[in-house]
């Protein structure tokens, strides 16, 4: 394979690379919105930032968007598709994605994950490190499972929606969009739109969408990006 272009140069950006080069990607290059500043990326040169991405679409065989931010993830990947951009899913080796489940464009499945059969994942998902979604789960667009997370079967999880790490839930559970999951919550019931729920069993800590005005919170926004 050829070149593929990364955009968002943080810690996500460098799994996502190490991924690509596993699954045959011979040259990388990264771009991101902090650049010239950003110097995270030793073992990757930074070209520039996302309009010089769009500027220089031509030159890759595939373009995929690292953006921590949900919500972010999926409107960078709507505005590269539409400047023609060849959006690319990547799956780690060691990922486990049945032959029967389906997984949207963009979508990085990463070392230790499992997706199970007829699960259903929406375009600019993150299925992370040693995370489970089970059989028949519908994820909508741009969530994140985050590493060690575990997904029943029959979980419904709306758009740009966190499952935070080491959280549970269990079996056909309908979770809203735009809504957290605290680390190592239990879910057993149905959490509403923009919610952020907490515990073993989980409770709402604050409902995002009128409080916070959809940003996320604190502690995930420093690793988002
Ligand atoms: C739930 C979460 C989003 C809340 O973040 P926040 O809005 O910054 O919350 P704060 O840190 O201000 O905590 C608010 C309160 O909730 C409690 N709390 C926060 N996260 C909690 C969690 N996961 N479980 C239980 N209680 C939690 C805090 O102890 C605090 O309680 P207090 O008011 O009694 O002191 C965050 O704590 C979390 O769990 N993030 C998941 C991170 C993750 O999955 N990372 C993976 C990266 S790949």
């Amino acid at each position: 394979m050829s070149m593929l272009a990364i955009l968002g140069a943080g810690g996500h950006g460098k799994v996502v690379a190490d991924c690509a080069e596993l699954q045959g990607w011979e040259t990388v290059h990264f771009y991101d919105d902090a650049w010239p500043d950003r110097v995270t990326t030793e073992h990757w040169p930074i070209q520039g930032d996302g309009r010089h991405l769009i500027r220089n679409l031509r030159h890759y065989g595939g373009v995929f968007v690292a953006i921590g931010d949900n919500r972010r993830r999926c409107s960078w990947l709507q505005a590269l598709a539409a400047q023609g951009a060849p959006i690319v899913s990547l799956i780690h080796p060691a990922a486990m994605v049945s032959r029967y489940a389906e997984l949207g464009t963009g979508t990085l499945a990463v070392a230790g994950c499992i997706v199970n059969a007829f699960a259903r994942c929406g375009e600019g998902g993150i299925i992370n490190t040693g995370a489970t979604v089970g059989h028949d789960c519908l994820l909508g667009q741009g969530v994140h499972v985050a590493p060690g997370a575990n997904l029943a079967g029959q979980v419904v999880v709306g758009a740009h929606t966190w499952i935070g790490i080491g959280a549970k839930v269990i079996q056909c559970v309908t979770i809203g969009k735009e809504v957290f999951i605290g680390a190592g919550a239990t879910v057993i019931g149905s959490v509403r739109d923009g919610e952020t729920v907490v515990g073993t069993p989980a409770r709402p800590l604050r409902d995002t969408s009128d409080a916070n005005g959809g940003e996320l919170p604190p502690t995930l926004a420093a690793s988002a990006t």
